[in-house]
This record gives C-alpha cells, structure tokens and sequence, in this order.
C-alpha cells in the first residue's frame, strides 16, 4: 500500500493557479525548474510513447514572441484589443513552459490518449511549480493554436502541437478562490 501523505492530498484540496499578469521577477533559474520539469515528466502514458517534451521559454526570448503573437494576430485579423490581449502574456512573461505534444501513430494508443497524456503533463508541471512556491498559471491563446506562430515562435515540427504554456514565476498578490464544482453533481455511482 502506498503511505499516507496527508501534506500532498492537503495541498491538491487547496491548490490554486496563480494568474499570469500577476507574476513577477524573480522566475525560477535553470536548476530550480529541473525538479518541476522532472515531476512533470513523471505522468501517466499509455505505451511509454513519452508523446511530449518541453521548451522553456526564458525572459530574453519573451519580447521576440509578443512581436511574432502581434503579426500572428495582424495575419488572422485579430482586432488591436485581441492581439493586445494575447501579447500581454509574453511582454509579461518572465518564464514559460511550453508543454509541446508529440504525437506518434500507434496501433495501440489512439491519438486522443496522448493528447490527455500531454495535458496530465501541464497540470503536473503546473503542481510541481506551486508545491514548489512558484506562482504559476496554465495559459494557451489563440496564437498558440496557430502552426505559423509555432512554427516560428517555437520551431514545432508538423507532429507537434502546443498542448500547454505554463508560466512560473514569483506570485505578488493571492488570488482569491473561486468557485468549484458541486462533486455530488458531477459523479455518478455505479454499484450494480
Ligand atoms: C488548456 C487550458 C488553457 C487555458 N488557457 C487560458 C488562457 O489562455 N487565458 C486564461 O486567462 N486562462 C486560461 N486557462 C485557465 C487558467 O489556467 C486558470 O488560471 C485556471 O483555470 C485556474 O484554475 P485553478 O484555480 O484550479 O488553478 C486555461 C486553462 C486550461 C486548462
């Protein structure tokens, strides 16, 4: 049996994202993120396909990608509030992960499972980071979406697809809590 660990289950009854525009300097250095990276790649994968990797998205690169979101935004015609809007996550931004999912054709593993797979990672990444003492949030937006955009912001291969940015940083001010769902409402049992 596995031990009790009444200091994890606390923490995934508390936990809590930390929103993007509210993160400041400093993010973590390259030898505090390995453990959240390590975690995260910690996630369950049917058929050990391992169909996602990482790309840590460093300040330096954040201004190079709010200018390619704008032209991004300019090509789809986004209007001016949009592409201010999706931007403001990298003029902001002082860290990213950039959960990538690769997919590989599978007898055994349909796609959808490791589009899950890839999704178990961002929320994982997104709890190591916050067990960690990271403020950190789970954003996408719609360049993220966009291949052109992931092509040249992130040099995805056809086979890839942004599954999630993750940003980590210091949190400046507590969100309040928000609503959650009436667990009663959304399970039903089945014991016959
Ligand atoms: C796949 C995915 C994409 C998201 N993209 C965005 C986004 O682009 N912008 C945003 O404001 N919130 C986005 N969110 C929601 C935020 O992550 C939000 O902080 C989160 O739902 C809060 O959940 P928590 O309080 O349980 O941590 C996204 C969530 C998911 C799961």
């Amino acid at each position: 049996m596995p031990a009790r660990n009444d200091a994890a289950l606390e923490f995934l009854l508390s936990r809590r994202s930390r929103p993007a525009k509210t993160l400041a300097a400093p993010a973590p250095t390259r030898e505090e993120l390995r453990p959240i990276l390590t975690a995260a790649a910690r996630t369950p994968d049917h058929g050990k396909l391992e169909p996602w990797r990482f790309i840590v998205v460093e300040q330096p690169a954040m201004a190079r990608l709010a200018d390619l979101c704008a032209e991004t935004g300019a090509r789809l015609g986004k209007s001016s509030e949009d592409i201010a809007k999706a931007r403001s996550q990298f003029d902001l931004g002082q860290l990213a992960v950039a959960v990538v999912e690769m997919q590989t054709a599978s007898p055994k593993v349909p796609a959808i499972e490791q589009s899950y797979s890839a999704g178990a990672v961002c929320l994982s990444l997104l709890n190591a980071a916050l067990a960690a003492g990271w403020g950190a949030n789970w954003l996408s937006g719609w360049a993220s979406h966009d291949r052109g955009f992931c092509e040249a912001a992130f040099g995805l291969a056809e086979h890839e697809r942004i599954a999630g940015l993750i940003h980590i940083a210091t949190e400046t001010t507590a969100p309040p809590e928000r609503p959650r769902p009436d667990v009663d409402a959304i399970t039903t049992w089945i014991s016959a």
